[in-house]
C-alpha cells in the first residue's frame, strides 16, 4: 500500500517568511503576526486539516550579507522584524488539541541548562506536543550580537552541537527517575531526593554538574527535527534526528538528499525508515485549474528580486549584489549554510541556475517546488513526488497568509483523503507517538537514551 502523505506548515513569527515580497499582496495578513488571533486562527485551521505540526523557523540575526547591509532585509521585510517563536507555543497549545508545535532554536547561542528547562516547561504545557528543530545558525550577524567576532566554522558548529545534545539528553532523560515525583501530601514528600540525579557533565564546551530543574515532561526529550543537508549535517541528523526537513527545487535534488540520509542512517546502525523526511513545497490551488493558474500569475507579480537575493545571500554567505543577474551560480564553500547553495548548483549538474532565475524561484515559496493546479492535479503531483523521492511528506510554505494554507486544507486535504493517502483523524498521544506510533519517549536505542551519567552510589540504590 502507498505511504500516507504528511503535512507540516512552515511558518515564522514575522510578517513574511519563504516568499519575500508576497506580503504586499492585498490578501496577505502577515502584518498581523504580532496578534494572538493570527496564530490561533492558523493553528486551528491546520488542525482541521490534520497537519502533523506547525513548524516555526527562527534566526537570531538580520540578513545583512546582501550589499553588506541590513537595508534590503529591513525595507522588504525579509524575516525581520522577527519575534520569538517559543513565546507562541502556549497560545497555540491552548487553541488546539493535537497539532504538533515545532520550534527552531539555535543551540549555538543559548546555554543547554536554561534551554532544557524552557523546552521541558513547554512540553508540559502542550501535553507533549513540542518538537525542536535543532539548528546551529548561519548568520554572522547573530554571532556578533551575542558576543563573538563571527560565527564558529561550519563543521565546528556541528561538533559543538554534539556535546550540546549530550548535555540536554542527560538533563531530559537521566536526571529524574520516572517515579521521582510522588506528590504525597500525607507524608509531606513532593519529590524523593534519591531519585533525582546531578548529571555531572564536564565537557569541552559545557560544565553542568547539577540536576535538571523540571520534572519529566510527557516526551522528556522533545521530538527532534533537523534540517542540515551537508555531509556533516547529514551525519549529525543520522545520529540525532527523528525527522528532517529538506529543500530542493527538483525531484532529482530531493531524491539525492533522501538517499544520502537513509544510507547514512543505515551506516550509523539506525533503521533508515526511522526518520521522517519532509520536503519543502508551495501549493497554489483553486476550485479549478484556471483559478489556480491565475492566482499563480498574480503572485508572480509580487516577487521581489532584491528581497529574494537578500534571503539567498544570508542563507549561503555569498553576497549576490556583487554578481550580475545573468551570471550562473557556482558552488563555493562558505561558513554559512552549505546545502542551499549546493541545491542551486552542484546538486543537479544538468541545470545551470542564473542569479535572476534563482531569485525568481526563491521569491515564491523559497527553495522548494511550486505545485499549481486544481486539487486533483496537485494531489497527482504530491503523489508523484512522494513515490519518486521516498520522502514521508511535505513542509508547506505559503505565498499569501493564510489563504495558501486555507486552500490546502479545504481543497487538497479532502482530495488526498478521498484517495486514501492522507489521515482523516489524529492518533491520540504525544507528538512523537503521533509521528512514530511507538509511545511518548525516544527509542531505547537512540543516543539520547544511551547517554550515561555518573550516579553516586548512595542515590543509585
Ligand atoms: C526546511 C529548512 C528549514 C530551516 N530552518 C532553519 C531555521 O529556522 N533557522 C536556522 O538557523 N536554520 C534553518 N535551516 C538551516 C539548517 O538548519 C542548516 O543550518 C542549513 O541547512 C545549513 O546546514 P548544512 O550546511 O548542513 O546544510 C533550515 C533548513 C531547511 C532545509
Amino acid at each position: 500500500m502507498s505511504k500516507q502523505i504528511r503535512f507540516n506548515a512552515f511558518q515564522m513569527n514575522a510578517p513574511s517568511h519563504q516568499s519575500p515580497g508576497l506580503w504586499t499582496h492585498p490578501r496577505d495578513e502577515g502584518s498581523r503576526y504580532t496578534q494572538p488571533g493570527y496564530w490561533t486562527e492558523l493553528a486551528q485551521l491546520l488542525e482541521a486539516g490534520r497537519f502533523d505540526a506547525i513548524f516555526l523557523a527562527d534566526v537570531l540575526g538580520v540578513y545583512e550579507v546582501y550589499g553588506s547591509s541590513a537595508d534590503a532585509a529591513l525595507r522588504y521585510g525579509v524575516q525581520v522584524p522577527l519575534n520569538d517563536p517559543l513565546a507562541l507555543v502556549p497560545l497555540i497549545a491552548a487553541a488546539t488539541e493535537h497539532l504538533g508545535i515545532g520550534v527552531t532554536a539555535a543551540l549555538t547561542y543559548e546555554h543547554p541548562y536554561t534551554f532544557a528547562r524552557r523546552i521541558s516547561t513547554l512540553d508540559h504545557l502542550s501535553g507533549g506536543r513540542i518538537g525542536w528543530n535543532i539548528v546551529t545558525g548561519y548568520l554572522d550577524s547573530a554571532a556578533r550580537n551575542l558576543g563573538l567576532e563571527q560565527q564558529l566554522g561550519h563543521d565546528a558548529r556541528y561538533d559543538l552541537a554534539d556535546e550540546y545534545l549530550d548535555v540536554v539528553y542527560k538533563l531530559w532523560e537521566k536526571s529524574w527517575d520516572d517515579d521521582a515525583v510522588v506528590r504525597d501530601k500525607a507524608r509531606g514528600i513532593f519529590t524523593d531526593p534519591a531519585k533525582v540525579h546531578p548529571i555531572n557533565h564536564h565537557g569541552r564546551h559545557y560544565t553542568v554538574p547539577g540536576i535538571h530543574l523540571c520534572e519529566p515532561s510527557p516526551q522528556r526529550t522533545p521530538m527532534l527535527y533537523q534540517a542540515g543537508a551537508s555531509p556533516r549535517g547529514t551525519a549529525f541528523a543520522a545520529r540525532h534526528a527523528e525527522a528532517t526537513f529538506v529543500s530542493g527545487p527538483s525531484i532529482a535534488v530531493v531524491k539525492k538528499y533522501v538517499n544520502d540520509t537513509r544510507s547514512t542512517l543505515e551506516a550509523a546502525g539506525r533503521d533508515p525508515a526511522s526518520v521522517l523526511i519532509y520536503a519543502q513545497a508551495l501549493i497554489i490551488t483553486g476550485a479549478t485549474d484556471d483559478e489556480a493558474r491565475s492566482k499563480y500569475e498574480d503572485y508572480l507579480n509580487h516577487i521581489d528580486v532584491d528581497a529574494a537575493l537578500a534571503l539567498l545571500s544570508g542563507w549561503t554567505g555569498v553576497d549576490f549584489s556583487k554578481l550580475p543577474l545573468d551570471a550562473t551560480i557556482d558552488y563555493i564553500e562558505t561558513q554559512a549554510g552549505r546545502s542551499a547553495l549546493a541545491s542551486l548548483s552542484e546538486a543537479d549538474p544538468s541545470h545551470r541556475w542564473t542569479v535572476h532565475e534563482a531569485a525568481q524561484f526563491i521569491g515564491l515559496g523559497g527553495r522548494g517546488p511550486v505545485l499549481v493546479g486544481d486539487a486533483g492535479q496537485v494531489a497527482d503531483q504530491l503523489e508523484a513526488w512522494m513515490d519518486a523521492t521516498g520522502i514521508d511528506g511535505f513542509n508547506l510554505a505559503f505565498a499569501v497568509s493564510h489563504d495558501s494554507m486555507r486552500d490546502v486544507v479545504e481543497l487538497v486535504v479532502p482530495e488526498l483523503q478521498r484517495r486514501g493517502r492522507y489521515p482523516t483523524e489524529y492518533t491520540a498521544g504525544t507528538l512523537r507517538h503521533k509521528l512514530h506510533g511507538k509511545g511518548p519517549r525516544l527509542a531505547a536505542s537512540h543516543p539520547g537514551r544511551q547517554v550515561t551519567i555518573d550516579v553516586p552510589l548512595q542515590s543509585a540504590a
